[in-house]
């Protein structure tokens, strides 16, 4: 049997059911956005009756600060004609509870040509526990990169001062020993391997542990740590890139590590994958932002392709954009370079 088929009375209380068993709230008002419907799941959520409620305008469901945008938008919606819509898609809408908490939720929102005008209803869930989870998984994120760093530097600078001071205390003494014992040629051959090896280790351990983290970027900062990888870069690889950077650039952490990152993978990608003949670095604050791009002149390559599972320096540069609220552009094409931007809000760090 349908609706339509059933005595009036009967159809409205089989629809109020419905809409009462319903999990998510649902909220009808009219065309001057007054309440006319207000479901049993929107009662809990905001904690008014349908009674307190019905004939009420919207707004009383609206903190404070959206009332103008929001009755703005739903009159538009309802010019633009289409029937439904996700409202706030990328971002979290708030609503107002009768004790004057705020929740956030997730709505949509339709509309429907009655006799009496237009209705507009829309459906809501609350997602406290979604955007609570989020946020607890994002600042685990943040945290675990955090711990990752000063643990990198930690090592960094044991092996830097602790294993190569060591080796390099023990070049001396072998040194001393080879000036000492000229009689023996056999032991001479030997003194003169063993300085080569220790050589060999006091060069590997500093580049292990300027790998790990620059001891720069801890000892002089951010524009002296990237200064150094932009010159490591051109030893390794020959290829001229550069720099400009602010010179007083200075920013407390993580925005500091995070960046010297960024330019730091984009650099190693540069030098692994571009054959290029130039490149270019720049660093600045704009207004309340860093702004930083690594710009090539190599290869190339097609940024919507799927990329190989084990790579993982374009999605790291991402997810360290994501961690501190920044963005990331990868832009190329093959035969036409490549250009990683980066943009991250710094707001209220040390100028
Ligand atoms: N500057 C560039 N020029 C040309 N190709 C690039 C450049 N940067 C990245 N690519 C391409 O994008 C792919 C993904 O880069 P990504 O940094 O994510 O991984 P990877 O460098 O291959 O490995 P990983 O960084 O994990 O060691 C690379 O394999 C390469 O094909
Ligand atoms: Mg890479």
């Amino acid at each position: 049997m349908t609706f339509s088929s059933l005595p009036d009375k009967s159809a409205a209380a089989r629809l109020a059911g419905l809409l009462d068993s319903a999990m998510d709230g649902i909220i009808s008002v009219d065309d001057e956005q007054r309440i006319v419907l207000f479901n049993r799941a929107a009662q809990k959520m905001f904690g008014w009756t349908t009674q307190e409620v019905h004939g009420q305008p919207l707004d009383m469901l609206i903190p404070q600060r959206y009332r103008g945008g929001h009755s703005q938008q739903v009159r538009r919606f309802g010019a633009t004609g289409t029937t439904s819509r996700r409202m706030g898609d990328n971002t979290v809408l708030y609503a107002l509870r009768k004790d004057g908490g705020e929740f956030p939720i997730d709505a949509s929102i339709s509309q429907l040509n009655a006799p009496e005008g237009k209705l507009y209803t829309v459906i809501l869930r609350d997602v406290t526990e979604r955007v609570r989870a989020r946020q607890e998984l994002a600042s685990f994120a943040a945290e675990s990169t955090g711990v990752r760093e000063q643990e990198k530097s930690r090592i960094a600078r044991e092996l830097h001062d602790e294993l190569a001071q060591s080796l390099t205390a023990l070049k001396m003494d072998t040194i001393w020993l080879r000036d000492n014992s000229a009689g023996d040629p056999q032991a001479q051959t030997k003194l003169a391997q063993m300085l080569a090896l220790l050589d060999g280790a006091v060069a590997s351990v500093r580049r292990i542990a300027a790998d790990l983290r620059p001891l720069v970027l801890d000892d002089l900062g951010l524009v002296a740590a990237i200064e150094w990888v932009v010159q490591n870069f051109t030893q390794r690889t020959g290829v001229p890139c550069d720099l400009d950077i602010d010179e007083s650039l200075e920013l407390d952490e993580p925005f500091a590590t995070g960046v010297f990152r960024m330019v730091q993978e984009s650099l190693a990608n540069v030098g692994k994958h571009a054959s290029a003949r130039s490149v270019q670095v720049s660093v600045h604050r704009r207004g309340d932002n860093v702004v930083l791009c690594v710009q090539d002149d190599g290869v190339g390559f097609r940024t919507g392709e799927p990329r190989k599972p084990q790579s993982l320096g374009l999605v790291g540069l991402r997810e360290r954009a994501l961690l501190m609220r920044g963005e990331v552009s990868v832009q190329s094409s093959p035969g036409a370079g490549t250009r990683v931007e980066a943009r991250i809000p710094i707001e209220g760090t040390a100028e």
